[in-house]
């Protein structure tokens, strides 16, 4: 018979692993409390049509990557992202009428149909955040800088800042047919996609990582030159916060992004291209202030950013492996078991790591394990010792041994890990 595998770009974390997860996840957990956002937590499914309104039909994400079904008639799809279902949250809950500004985060998973490969997932995680009520530009500059701090606080050491201004409507719809009008004598020079694009989505042209696509973009109008009055003081004002908190950034005038919701501020966080290659985007974000709206809630400005927790991981730098246990018990016959239990809950109640090996393996096994797994200590249980009421403590990194009265275990353990953790 065939062994089952994981569904393809779909990746199991081993608990060798899951510790590093744990610790990204805790540092944005108080990267976000320090910023007094709170947490969200969305349903990973939602109805199909929610995705296509609010990320636009003539995406990559909505038109090739969603994981989308039928159930009992009900078209539903795997979350691809999380700024939809949150928004859709905010508007079911009517939270507008409760608080003039709502901040959330949500860590979770995500899942897209794309190729897999380096940094590339079908499931990944994101740890995102949103700003509901606060038009900026001032919350943008400290969203972004806030990032800039966290991805630096994670180990990655290159962050790089781009940022541009897509404007509102107005400004798109201008600069759609100003790119159009640059771009379709040059039809013929196009990829197909991109003279598919022409027609659909030609905003996502100046994405295309085509050769021959460059080539008829270098010369393309920019968006910024389609900004209106008020567009550019919005986009001026970020650029000048920025500037206030010492964050470098560059501005990229024809950064699109692939998702179709964003107005005005739009920004991406690329770092560790060394380690990721081309697929070097570690946040993305900007505002979209027509979702809210447009998904049947009043008119209220929003912004916010999701970053790649896979690929934070990848880009930060490695850590040592994670601590098991740092006590082993070793309980020596089948009497002494329940007595190495009793000892380990009273380590445990100490605030130390410990796991009882109590499967009667020979204790040669036992020590072997325990180094393996990179313990400090392991007591040794055996019938004698229960009889005259010690333990045996050995230290593994010292290769040293303690014989101790039962009563002072704890202590002892305490005081040789207090040691070894200062
Ligand atoms: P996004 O640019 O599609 O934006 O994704 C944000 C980040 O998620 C990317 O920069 C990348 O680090 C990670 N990511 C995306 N796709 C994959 C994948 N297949 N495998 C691994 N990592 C991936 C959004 O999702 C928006 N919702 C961000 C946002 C929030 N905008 C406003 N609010």
């Amino acid at each position: 018979m065939n062994p089952l595998r994981a569904v393809k770009g779909m990746n199991d974390v081993l608990p060798g692993e899951s510790a590093r997860w744990q610790k990204l996840e805790t540092a944005f957990a108080r990267t976000m409390a320090l910023h007094a956002f709170r947490e969200v937590r969305t349903p990973y499914l939602e109805p199909t049509s929610l995705f296509v309104r609010a990320i636009g039909e003539g995406t990559d994400v909505v038109e090739k990557e969603m994981y989308s079904f039928v159930h009992r008639d009900e078209p539903l799809t795997l979350r691809p992202e999380g700024t939809a279902g949150t928004a859709r949250a905010y508007v079911e809950h009517a939270v507008h009428n409760s608080e003039p500004v709502s901040r959330w985060y949500y860590v979770g998973p995500m899942f897209r149909a794309e190729r897999p490969q380096r940094g590339r997932y079908r499931q990944f995680s994101q740890a995102g955040a949103e700003i509901y009520g606060d038009p900026g530009p001032a919350c943008d500059a400290e969203m972004i800088d806030m990032l800039v701090g966290f991805v630096h606080a994670i180990g990655v050491h290159d962050a790089r800042v781009e940022i541009n201004s897509l404007g509102a409507a107005g400004a798109r719809e201008k600069y759609k047919a100003a790119l159009v009008g640059h771009l379709t004598p040059l039809a013929s020079s196009l990829s197909e996609e991109s003279r598919r694009r022409l027609a659909t989505n030609p905003l996502r042209i100046l994405d295309s990582k085509d050769p021959r696509d460059a080539e008829a973009v270098r010369g393309a109008p920019t968006i910024l030159e389609a900004l209106d009055a008020e567009d550019v003081r919005h986009f001026d004002r970020l650029c000048r916060a920025l500037d206030a908190l010492g964050t470098p950034y560059a501005v990229s005038p024809r950064l699109v992004r692939g998702l179709d919701y964003y107005t005005r501020t739009l920004f991406e966080i690329k770092g560790a291209t060394e380690i990721l290659g081309a697929g070097d985007t570690l946040v993305g974000g900007g505002r979209y202030d027509r979702m809210i709206e447009e998904l049947g809630g009043p008119s209220v400005p929003a912004i916010g950013f999701a970053a790649g927790l896979d690929r934070l991981l990848l880009a930060s730098a490695a850590d040592p492996a994670p601590r098991g246990a740092e006590v082993f018990l070793a309980p020596l016959g089948e009497d002494s078991s329940a007595h190495a239990l009793v000892l380990a809950k009273e380590i445990r109640g100490a605030g130390f790591a410990c796991e009882v090996d109590a499967r009667g393996a020979s204790l040669k096994a036992i020590l072997r394990r325990a180094n393996a797994l990179g313990a400090r200590l392991a007591i040794i249980l055996g019938e004698n010792e229960i009889g005259e009421g010690t333990v045996q403590i050995k230290d593994l990194a010292a290769q040293s041994q303690d014989k101790v009265p039962r009563e002072g275990a704890v202590a002892h353990v305490a005081e040789k890990l207090r040691g070894a953790r200062s």
